[in-house]
């Protein structure tokens, strides 16, 4: 039996009665994509002599977070609008070094063929009026179990160094502010995420120029 851990058409409750269920099917599907990128990167520095990836982070959003999110949208809390409803229930966070990386790994995980890329949101293009940048998607990859198989979902954000180092302290200040920061601090954020862009491009030009200086050698 097949079944999809995707929302749209399934009777989940019948299916997955428990969050230790969904628990354990959202940590496996964690496990197999976090194998995958440690296959992708072993392989690129093997062929490539270079590691696209610096780290990676993974974690199971927890019930009270879950809970919360179902609120915030107006949801009851119930295991199948948990399922249906939260995307992010199983996130996973890749962190290179070069803004080049960010597509090249997107498109290697989108070329598996057992990953189905459900959205893409592109906040390096398009970054988020409080200057966020990253590169996001939700891909659903089959769990295999005794009986059956589920397709489960995972957010993957994909970011640089420099990145995460802002989102991490601007999650942190709108933590703190709960959501309602000061103008300045905001402004002057905002002010650093394009210092932190223009960062990345700097860098990254400065990667490209060695690289063709070591090739031509
Ligand atoms: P949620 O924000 O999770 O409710 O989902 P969404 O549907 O708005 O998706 P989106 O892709 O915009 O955001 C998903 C995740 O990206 C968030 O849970 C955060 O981890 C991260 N994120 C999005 N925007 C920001 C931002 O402005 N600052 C920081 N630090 N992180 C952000
Ligand atoms: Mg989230």
């Amino acid at each position: 039996m097949e079944l999809d851990l995707l929302g749209s058409n399934v009777k989940i409750s019948d299916d997955i009665k428990s969050w230790e269920e969904v628990n354990l099917l959202y940590n496996s599907a964690l496990k197999q994509i976090m194998t995958k990128i440690e296959i992708l990167n072993e392989e690129f520095q093997a062929v490539h002599r270079y590691n696209p990836i610096e780290h990676t982070k993974a974690r199971v959003k927890v019930p009270e977070s879950i809970v919360k999110k179902l609120k915030r949208n107006g949801y009851e809390s119930t295991i199948e609008n948990m399922v249906r409803y939260v995307n992010d229930i199983a996130g996973v966070r890749i962190i290179c070094s070069f803004t080049s990386d960010i597509y090249r790994i997107a498109e290697m995980i989108s070329n598996q063929k057992d990953i189905q890329v459900l959205t893409v949101k592109d906040y390096i293009m398009n970054p988020k009026a409080s200057g966020y940048r990253s590169y996001h998607m939700i891909v659903a990859l089959p769990v295999y179990l005794s009986d059956r198989i589920v397709n489960v979902k995972v957010e993957i954000q994909i970011r640089t160094v420099a990145m995460d180092f802002w989102a991490s302290l601007e999650h942190k200040i709108q933590y703190k502010f709960e959501g309602k920061a000061p103008v300045h601090i905001n402004s002057e954020l905002y002010e650093c995420a394009k210092m932190v862009a223009d960062l990345d491009a700097r860098m990254l030009s400065l990667n490209e120029e060695i690289q063709a200086i070591s090739l031509g050698k």
